[in-house]
């Protein structure tokens, strides 16, 4: 058997793929399945990659990552989150994904647990099986803003991963129940992977760094990315904080395997981490905007929600089997959400709705869910 077997290609792929058939047969597809910003990166970042590229930034990088930009980030990382970090402490990856999946390499042997909480990103779970641990999911609360892990800790347990502000959901957790994990961490033994890549994009509430806790840094592996913060999903930028010898491990699996993330890129990010922030205020505020009206109009509706308070998702409960929600919301009203089964087993009646597209896509799209409601209730009654 293959190592690949383990994992199931992407779950999310069968919708986008149906969506882009139905827009190039010339349907109006209201696409709310995106998982990226539908901004164009800022201008003096391109320029930045241009000009490296120009002046023959074009050499192999150091598989670190250039140290001008692990200064920048480990800078970032002090001033910003309260990390104490120092160039050594950080690795430039191509984005978090590839970030999350050396980590996982790095100190994840076979049988080791790691905790998930459900509904969880989708490739946590293909990070740890390829790695050859065992995914363990913990039900959000009710409310979505905590759960009770300790009782799924093991002898095995070996990690704990925490996503906020939360894909899929949406909610940037408390700071009571990350110090909970922080100190269940610190009680077991645990290493926890705190993926932060939509940390500046939060409305309600504040941004906490479980890295910066007295006594968490050297258990911590802190993941993020210019790819949400800075509209740059293609350009594929990232990198990991942690204590030097995870750090120096996961140098090794990344100078064997894509040997460094591209360098005239990481130029751009130099010039992402220390030039103008005002791209993204702009963006948030826009995303708030659209939070504030997409939620109204779903409330209108009379749906049930986890609170939005970052990224840019909606995670709703449809009243339905969310697989069929959204397929006949595809086919008949030609609007791409991501069924709950996507992020775990126990939400087969949720969907999440990105609203990464204009207020006017989201104007549509309630319109079309209104109409979709409507007709379900006549097929029921
Ligand atoms: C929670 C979370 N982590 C990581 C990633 C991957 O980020 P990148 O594109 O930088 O690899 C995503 C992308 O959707 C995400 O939602």
């Amino acid at each position: 058997m293959s190592r690949a077997d383990l994992i199931k290609p992407s779950a999310t792929m069968r919708i986008s793929e149906r969506a882009k058939q139905l827009k190039n047969e010339g349907k109006d597809v209201v696409d709310m399945g995106l998982g990226e910003p539908d901004f164009n990166t800022p201008e003096h970042i391109i320029n930045e990659a241009c000009k490296a590229m120009k002046e023959g930034k074009t050499n192999y990088a150091p598989a670190q990552g250039i140290p001008e930009l692990r200064e920048a980030i480990a800078e970032k990382l002090r001033e910003e989150n309260d990390i104490p970090a120092s160039p050594e402490n950080v690795i430039v990856t191509a984005g978090a994904k590839y970030a999350i999946y050396e980590a996982m390499q790095v100190l994840i042997n076979p049988g080791d647990e790691v905790v998930l909480l459900e509904p969880a990103w989708v490739s946590y779970e293909a990070c740890i099986l390829l790695a050859g641990g065992k995914p363990v999911f913990v039900k959000h609360s009710q409310d979505f803003r905590s759960a009770d892990i300790e009782e799924f800790i093991t002898r095995k347990t070996k990690m704990i991963v925490v996503n906020s502000p939360n894909n899929p959901i949406g909610v940037v957790y408390p700071f009571q129940f990350l110090k909970k994990v922080a100190d269940l961490a610190v009680d077991h033994d645990l290493y926890i992977l705190s993926d932060e890549v939509y940390e500046k994009i939060i409305f309600d509430g504040e941004h906490v760094s479980i890295a910066s806790f007295d006594g968490l840094f050297d258990r911590t592996i802190t993941v993020n990315a210019f790819s949400k913060s800075y509209a740059m999903t293609g350009w594929r930028l990232g990198y990991a904080v942690a204590e030097k010898s995870i750090i120096d491990r996961m140098r090794k699996i990344q100078s064997h395997s894509i040997s460094s993330p591209t360098t005239f890129v990481q130029y751009a990010g130099i010039a992402a981490l220390k030039g103008s922030q005002e791209f993204v205020r702009k963006m948030v505020e826009e995303f708030r905007r659209r939070r504030d009206f997409i939620v109204e109009g779903l409330e209108e509706l009379g749906f049930e929600f986890a609170p939005p308070e970052g990224a840019f998702y909606i995670f709703m409960n449809t009243g339905m089997d969310g697989d069929e929600f959204s397929e006949k919301f595809l086919e008949k009203y030609h609007v791409a959400v991501t069924p709950g089964s996507s992020f775990g087993r126990n939400y087969a009646e949720w969907v999440r709705l990105s609203y990464a597209t204009s207020l006017d896509r989201i104007r549509e799209m309630l319109r079309r869910l209104e109409s979709f409601m409507r007709e379900e209730s006549k097929v029921l009654t």
